[in-house]
This record gives structure tokens, sequence and C-alpha cells, in this order.
């Protein structure tokens, strides 16, 4: 059964941190078509919503012909199984983590700068409430987002108030219908309840990859105000690698940079990876223990040989990065052909992830009424309210006019939701039109 589809509330009281993440929060419905998509509704739903990494045979092959390995090895398999991880990780896999990043980027980093986590996700989890919230002095403090929309996935996570405090980006009209958000530094404005900074990069929704330049200022002044920046590299180098620019990767005693396995096709693992200072290490290991005891250690078995080969930096590369730059290639072609010139219509520059980021200047409708009228018609997008958390968007159309779409499913689904989507929108321009006076 659905997660949403139960209106019942248990009959005992909340306490804040229930009523927090009990909410039906943009994640949860985002997550909840997906796995509907993805089972009961396979087939049948066109799934360009959720960020469910693309099944590539290529990297299918390699995790099978591993996990064959693995069950070789049989002490090492029941080990895997009948043993509880470290709440920091796996020893030998943060070794080859940290030799990796070594090797690649030269950071001075051992596996005491390396913590895994249950995903990403939970990461933040940890990573957001251990920073922003309530203090003991009474204070409350916030994370701030330099460049909203951000990742929706953070939206909810605060088990106390508000966690957020955001800023508008400026938009780089390009032709061709496209655009690109840049950090508005001039009104970056760090206020006193500022406990740290966060970005992803590629950012999910919009697949904007910040400048070396716009990194290089925000961890300056991080660094010059004595916070810690946050810097989520889910589909950033040197895996999986499902970035299309050309940028550095950084790291310093002051920034916190998270890693994934989900994006290279093992989302069902749960292995997420931070890469920060040792005191901030041994925090997350401490928090680990305490909400889960362990990790999910086959993941980090199934992958540890290949970064200690250095594999897993080739098949990024060669296979797994080519492979999400040919469907955006494709979904935005799709898109140009679908939609007339002369509507108003503008993608986000192509810059990494998995989605593309729509944005229709003037729609008549917000893109939540849009998500419904989709869904009627058994496509799903993300409508683009919900990644402008932390902002006072009243006065701001942008944050209705704007949507997530996913372009990792089958070159078909991509093909029909783009073109249902298009009669929508269409025909959204079409009704205010016809409506108008005179
Ligand atoms: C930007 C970003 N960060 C973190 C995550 C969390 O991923 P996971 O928990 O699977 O590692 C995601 C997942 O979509 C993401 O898009």
């Amino acid at each position: 059964m659905s997660a949403l589809s139960s209106h019942r509330e248990a009959p005992w009281p909340k306490s804040i941190f229930a009523r927090n993440l009990t909410r039906r929060s943009g994640i949860l419905e985002l997550m909840d078509d997906l796995g509907e998509a993805m089972t009961t509704g396979r087939g049948e739903l066109l799934m360009m919503g959720g960020g469910n990494p693309g099944h590539i045979p290529a990297m299918q092959a390699v995790w099978r012909r591993r996990m064959r390995e693995l069950m070789e090895n049989e002490a090492a398999f029941d080990s895997i199984l009948a043993d509880y991880d470290q709440p920091a990780g796996n020893p030998g896999f943060r070794k080859a983590v940290a030799a990796l990043l070594n090797r690649e980027f030269g950071w001075p980093i051992t596996a005491r700068n390396i913590a895994i986590t249950n995903g990403g996700q939970t990461a933040f989890f940890f990573l957001m409430n251990r920073f922003a919230g309530d203090f003991e002095d009474g204070s409350h403090r916030r994370v701030l987002l330099p460049l909203v929309p951000e990742y929706i996935g953070y939206a909810d996570q605060s088990v106390s108030r508000d966690l957020f405090t955001a800023r508008r980006p400026k938009i780089e009209l390009i032709v061709d219908h496209s655009f690109k958000y840049h950090i508005d530094f001039d009104r970056l404005d760090i206020t006193e309840d500022v406990a740290a900074i966060a970005v992803s990069r590629p950012t999910n929704p919009s697949s904007n990859v910040l400048t070396d330049e716009e990194i290089s200022r925000l961890s300056a002044i991080a660094k010059q105000r004595g916070l810690p920046l946050m810097i989520d590299n889910a589909y950033g180098v040197p895996f999986p690698g499902v970035i299309f620019e050309d940028v550095r990767p950084v790291w310093d005693e002051h920034i916190i940079l998270t890693l994934s396995l989900s994006k290279l096709g093992l989302p069902g693992t749960r292995t997420g990876i931070v890469v920060a200072r040792e005191e901030i290490i041994d925090e997350m290991s401490a928090i680990n223990a305490i909400a889960s005891l362990a990790n999910n250690n086959i993941g980090q078995a199934l992958t540890r040989p290949l970064m200690e080969n250095g594999e897993i930096l080739q098949l990024s590369h060669e296979v797994v990065r080519p492979f999400y730059q040919e469907k955006s290639d494709f979904a935005l072609n799709q898109l140009r052909a679908s939609l007339p010139d002369d509507l108003p219509w503008r993608a986000h520059k192509s810059e990494g992830a998995f989605f593309l980021w729509l944005w229709f200047p003037g729609l008549p409708i917000s893109t939540r009424e849009l998500y419904q009228r989709l869904k009627a018609r058994k496509t799903l997008i993300i409508p683009g309210e919900y990644f402008f958390f932390g902002l006072e968007t009243e006065d701001w159309p942008h944050h209705r006019e704007c949507l997530r779409l996913s372009y990792t499913q089958s070159e078909d689904t991509v093909r029909r939701g783009i073109a249902i989507l298009a009669e929508e929108v269409i025909r959204a321009f079409q009704e205010a039109e016809a409506t108008q006076p005179g």
C-alpha cells in the first residue's frame, strides 16, 4: 500500500520530532510516486519524477560480476551478511576511498577523514541537524542555501524548527530557450543565525554546476566567517561522474563533502560517504551508532576493489557520464520538437545530474496544478515549488513556473512523457488566452 494512501492519524499525541518527520512532505510524495511507478504502476506510469538512476547494462554487468566474486569468497561473503559494520564504516573501504581521493585530487586525507552512512540522505539528516536548529543557549541557527532551487530532500529534515534560510539566484538568459543560475553574491547577506552553508553540485533539481570561481568565493567566505561549507557531490566527480562541465572538486578542513554510491546504479545498497575533518567524522560515527547501529555494508564490499584499482573512475568517465549525457541530449531534442518556438519556455543549461529543469515564464497555472493534470494522464514530474524552501517566494512567480523532469528512464517513456507535458502546457496557455477579455 502506498505511504500516502492512509489519511488516518494514530490516536497518540505527536512529539515535535514526530510532527516534523511524519508530515506529507514533498520528498514523501516524490518517493511514493517513484515507488508506485517502479512497482505496481510499472509499464503504466510515465516516470519522469524521481531521481532513480537508469539501469545501465554495462554497470549492471559489473555489479553482477562483483556479487559473484563476493559469493565465491565464502569467508568474506559470510562476514558481509553476518557481521555488523563499524559505525564509521568498513576500515578497508574508508581507506580505499581516502586513497582514491588522495591520488585523484591530492587532498591530504586518510581513512580518519571518511565516514559511511546509510545513504547521502542520511548523511544530510545528521549534518543539517548537527549544525542548525535549537541550541542550548536558546538561540536558533540555520543553514544558508546560497542559491535555491535546492534539493527537495533537505527540505523537511528538521527535528526542531525551520532549518534553512535561502537566497534567490541571478538568472542568466541564454539564447535558444536556455538559462543558467548563478549565486547572487551581492545578496548573500550572511546573518548572525547562519551556522553553515550548503550547496549541491551538480544541483538537484536544476542540474546547475556552480563554477570553480563561485565555489572558491563561497569557500573563502565560509572560512573567513568560521562556518562549514557542505558540498553535496551525489552526482559529481570522481564518481559517479554525472557532470557535464569541466570543474574542479575541492576539499579543505572547513569543507564537508558528501558522495554516494547511489547514482552509480547502487541506490539499493544505501551507501553515503562523508569526507570531513576528523572531529566531524567522529561525530557522524557517534550519531550513526545511535540512529542505526551500523551501515549497510554490501555497497562497500561491492565497490572496494574498484576504488582500489581505479576501475570506478574509468566506469564513471566512460560508461556512466556518456549514458546520462546522451539521455539529456535526447530529452532536450524531444522538448525542442514538442514545444512551439513562440511558447515561453526555457530549460536550465544541462550541466549534470539526471534532470532537466524547465521554466515556463508566465505559465497561467502553477506547476503544482500542472503536476495534477499530468498525473491524471499517468505522467509524473515534480512541481518546482518544493525546491524553493527557506525563502519568501510570494512575490516571485518563478517558483510556480518551474518543474523538474527526470530523463533517466527509457527513450519511449521520455518521448511519450514529454509529448503529454507539451500538450498540457500548450493547453494551459490556450485556456488563459481564451478567457482573456476582449
Ligand atoms: C543532491 C542529492 N543529494 C543526496 C541524495 C541522496 O541520495 P542517497 O541517499 O541515495 O545517497 C540525492 C538523491 O537523489 C540527491 O539528489
